[in-house]
């Protein structure tokens, strides 16, 4: 019995993706099917969360069905169905879980419940077979920023977040401002190689008292100034610069406050986790911080980085072996936190 394996299936439908994938033990991903909306809403320059909702719920059916046939398992097949109940778009978040509980109540399968920024975290379990608690972790996605400590699996300490955009927020802003259109991190990404990420020196914002804290709406005004500026004075500027200079002050702020975290707290392994750890500087800036300071790195393949529903079922995995069972009454929470180590 003890060595039986544990088979879920997870759905996450917090913004834009509608996903479904089947995991095992919560580190070997058997389907991961993800329906991105991206094409939808660029034409409106982000994500919209009614049109995010509608799509859901047109696409969740078949994105289930697909994960489950392409790992070649049944409902019943099933120990538990997980999915993502917050923090979200509540519309979007809804279908997920009306979906999850649909599933659960017909098949009698347990529902867990899976925090949005708990599944990012767990990609690295994916990845990294041999990745065990206890690690530092920076969370970077479009909501989210955060430095972690994760001290047992589904056990947090938040060390800083961002105290108002967060990173991959201010990249969407500033690809809108050069012209890139959504989504901007990987737009950024590309075009940065093409620029001098000395050319302007925009700022690293610290904040006195809160060195694992972030602030990313400075460097993001000061691109706009400086886009303003060059208008006015009829000067012409590099778009690609621009990209670069930007995407280096704000690598080198997340670099250097998890390296900080690190020092400070005697942790030799280091994690990153959400959209913007996708971003090449970022990967490459974290990889030799690491090796310079012996600590090990990991990060998970990029689209495991982004949203989908196998670091879902990685999550849910340890949470399901924890015994946590939601009920039917199970809602969609837009705001959750992220629950501290008690
Ligand atoms: O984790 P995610 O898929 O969704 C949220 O939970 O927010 O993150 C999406 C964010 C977007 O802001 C997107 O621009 C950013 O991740 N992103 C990137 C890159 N790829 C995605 N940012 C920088 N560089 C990238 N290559
Ligand atoms: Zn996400």
């Amino acid at each position: 019995m003890e060595n039986k394996d544990i088979t879920v299936l997870a759905i996450e439908s917090s913004c834009d993706e509608t996903a479904a994938a089947v995991v095992v033990n919560g580190r070997r991903v058997l389907s991961n099917i993800i329906s991105s909306q991206i094409d939808i809403h660029k034409l409106y320059g982000g994500v919209v969360p009614e049109i995010a909702s509608r799509k859901h719920i047109e696409r969740i059916n078949q994105v289930i069905q697909e994960a489950l046939s392409e790992a070649d398992r049944t409902l019943d097949d099933m120990d538990a169905v997980c999915v993502t109940y917050g923090p979200g778009l509540v519309g979007a978040l809804l279908v997920g879980v009306g979906a999850a509980k649909a599933l659960s109540y017909a098949s009698g399968k347990p529902l867990v419940g899976v925090h949005h920024i708990e599944g990012h975290i767990s990609a690295n379990y994916i990845a990294n077979p041999e990745l065990e608690p206890p690690f530092l972790c920076l969370v970077a996605s479009g909501g989210h920023s955060h430095l972690v400590i994760v001290r047992d699996y589904g056990e947090y300490e938040i060390l800083g977040r961002t105290r108002d955009d967060a990173a991959g927020e201010a990249f969407d802003k500033v690809a809108r401002a050069i012209g890139l259109g959504y989504p901007g991190g990987p737009k950024i990404d590309k075009l940065s190689r093409e620029g001098n990420p000395g050319a302007i020196d925009f700022p690293r914002a610290a904040i006195d008292g809160a060195p694992y804290d972030f602030s990313f709406s400075g460097v993001k005004s000061a691109v706009l100034n400086y886009i303003n500026g060059c208008r006015m004075k009829g000067e012409a500027y590099s778009e690609a610069d621009i990209a670069a200079s930007f995407q280096e002050a704000v690598v080198e702020v997340l670099v250097d406050h998890t390296m900080l975290a690190a020092k400070d707290h005697g942790i030799t392994r280091v994690a990153i986790a959400g959209g913007v750890a996708c971003n090449g500087a970022l990967r490459a800036g974290m990889e030799s911080a690491c090796r310079e300071n012996n600590y090990s790195f990991y990060m998970p393949t990029p689209v495991l980085c982004t949203d989908n529903a196998a670091m879902i079922g990685a999550a849910g995995y340890y949470e399901f072996k924890k015994g946590v069972r939601h009920g039917l009454d199970l809602n969609a929470v837009p705001n959750l936190k992220l629950e501290p180590v008690s």
